[in-house]
């Protein structure tokens, strides 16, 4: 898979590709993620890539045309599956979406900022908003790098047998069920005893109750 991620801030998105399983990821070649620094893109010397929105109002609005550029450029060289917007009123992120976008081969990803972008932009490039929750960030940069994390540990290969992405929570539109480590037992709070009594079956068991539990009592809403 490959992830282009285009931005105003791209250092804002060096380190979430630097570390653990995303960096780990890249380097085993099953994702590729290019940062493209917008301002490359802008106009006249200043390279200008905002500007006071028409009809008055607080707030740059970001330019059509480095945008275009950026995007007609990478779409000269491939074809990509989605073109995103990170933006406030998109459609909400939620796993399915994860795992629907997993199976794409090439993807765009648009970070907006200041007041957004320019309408036309959404209007004749975008293919697919994406919200990550009903909150206002400073920018899509952080909002890039959560989808695109959320996307990339569903690679086959990403995850090893033990991190599968299988047992994450919503993956079965459950949450998952608490899990333990040594000690067995610190300062008298002790681990159920059924994780320690080496019967699988009656562990698998118990896993799936706490899910249905836990779900039941924090995130009624996703059961049927
Ligand atoms: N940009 C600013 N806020 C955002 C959000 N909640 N989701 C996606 N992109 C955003």
């Amino acid at each position: 898979m490959r992830i282009d991620i285009i931005t105003a801030l791209p250092t804002l998105l060096e380190s979430p590709f630097s570390d653990s399983i995303l960096q780990r990821a890249i380097k085993k070649g099953i994702v590729e993620v290019h940062l493209h620094n917008l301002r490359d893109y802008g106009i006249g010397k200043h390279k200008q890539i905002d500007d006071y929105q028409f009809g008055g109002g607080a707030g740059m609005v970001m330019m059509i045309a480095p945008i275009e550029q950026c995007i007609t450029e990478l779409k000269a060289a491939r074809k990509y599956d989605e073109v995103i917007y990170m933006t406030p009123d998109g459609d909400r992120f939620d796993q399915r979406a994860a795992n629907a976008l997993s199976l794409c081969q090439n993807i765009i990803i648009l970070c907006g900022h200041y007041k957004g972008v320019d309408q036309r932009v959404r209007d004749l490039f975008i293919t697919k908003e994406i919200s990550i929750g009903d909150y206002v960030l400073s920018g899509g940069e952080l909002a890039a790098a959560v989808v695109s994390d959320a996307v990339i540990r569903l690679l086959p290969g990403v995850l090893n047998n033990e991190t599968s992405a299988l047992t994450d929570s919503f993956q079965d539109n459950l949450l998952a069920p608490p899990v333990y480590t040594r000690p067995a037992d610190y300062k008298g709070h002790k681990v159920p005893d059924v994780l320690t009594g080496g019967n699988f079956a009656d562990i698998d068991a118990w896993r799936e109750e706490q899910a249905w539990q836990r779900t039941k009592d924090r995130r009624p809403d996703l059961l049927p």
